[in-house]
């Protein structure tokens, strides 16, 4: 960018960027994207040898399939259950995740893990890498969509308005953050806060389904429709998916799964309270 703008041009230019969803500036400099070419975010990225990144490992999931393009992988958390085809790119992703994650067997492993990890494109224009926030051992772990702007600031999932009013949520049941692990099913923002696309959940999940065999919940609730699909591995909205209890397969284990109307939702659209309270009474009748 140089100085031959002149106010009203910095404005217009100011006025396109948040139509285009940019509300946050993250360094001093702007990054020419373009200039990489047709190389794709985290091309350069290279997985750690198969002797170094997964020496003894027990699986988390069955084998993958070895056809090019189609995932093994369930729906959902599942591994068992077939899912549709994704690019190659992603599903090399998950093959690689899945090993890194597999070596893993700390919360602050598979979070180092993760700073290392370049096969999630949202890493490239993300500010923080976000993690979890409550206790590393909870009975029930959230799991949401993807970090927004104050997600990314902070480097913590659900810290902005959304996340206050889960707060309050909790706190209507008797949790406290102190209670409760709350993650997304992706670890960096999304660009202009946009669902994240399948291939960037595919390329996450080992990650998940790691920390969720780590943190070892009694229960998973899902928040948002979003997070209902990829936890549930179902294909119906949130409205459908609500409230009723499922088993997902996690590794070895098969864990309660609730999910519920996310809190922005909730935010926008106050009269739906009353769902999400339901929700949360089978979740403490669960506890
Ligand atoms: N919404 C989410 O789904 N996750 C967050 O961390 C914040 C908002």
């Amino acid at each position: 960018m140089t100085n031959s703008y002149d106010k009203d041009e910095m404005l217009a230019l100011l006025d396109w960027f948040q139509a285009m969803g940019v509300d946050a500036a993250v360094g001093e400099m702007p990054h020419d994207w373009l200039a990489r070419g047709d190389e794709a975010p985290g091309a350069g990225f290279s997985w750690p040898e198969r002797e170094k990144a997964a020496p003894t490992a027990r699986p988390v999931a069955p084998p993958q399939s070895a056809r090019p393009g189609v995932s093994r992988s369930a729906p959902g958390l599942d591994p068992g259950r077939p899912r549709a085809a994704t690019p190659l790119g992603a599903s090399e992703a998950e093959t690689g995740a899945r090993r890194i994650a597999r070596a893993v067997t700390s919360l602050e492993g598979l979070e180092a893990a993760l700073q290392a990890f370049d096969g999630c494109g949202l890493k490239s224009t993300a500010t923080k890498l976000c993690f979890y926030r409550g206790a590393p051992q909870a009975d029930v772990m959230f799991i949401g969509e993807a970090p927004g702007r104050d997600e990314d600031l902070a480097g913590k999932p659900f810290v902005g308005r959304a996340g206050q009013l889960l707060d309050k949520m909790l706190a209507a049941i008797g949790l406290s953050e102190a209670d409760v692990h709350i993650t997304n099913i992706v670890y960096w923002r999304p660009p202009g806060n946009r669902t994240p696309t399948p291939q960037e959940a595919l390329s996450c999940r080992p990650f998940l389904e790691r920390q969720i065999e780590l943190v070892a919940p009694k229960m998973l609730v899902a928040v948002g429709g979003a997070a209902a699909k990829e936890v549930l591995g179902a294909a119906e909205g949130i409205m459908r998916l609500r409230g009723k209890w499922r088993e997902v397969q996690v590794g070895e284990r098969k864990i309660p799964a609730i999910a519920t109307l996310h809190p922005a939702y909730l935010l926008r659209t106050p009269a739906a309270k009353q769902l999400a309270w339901m929700d949360l009474l089978q979740i403490k009748s669960k506890l």
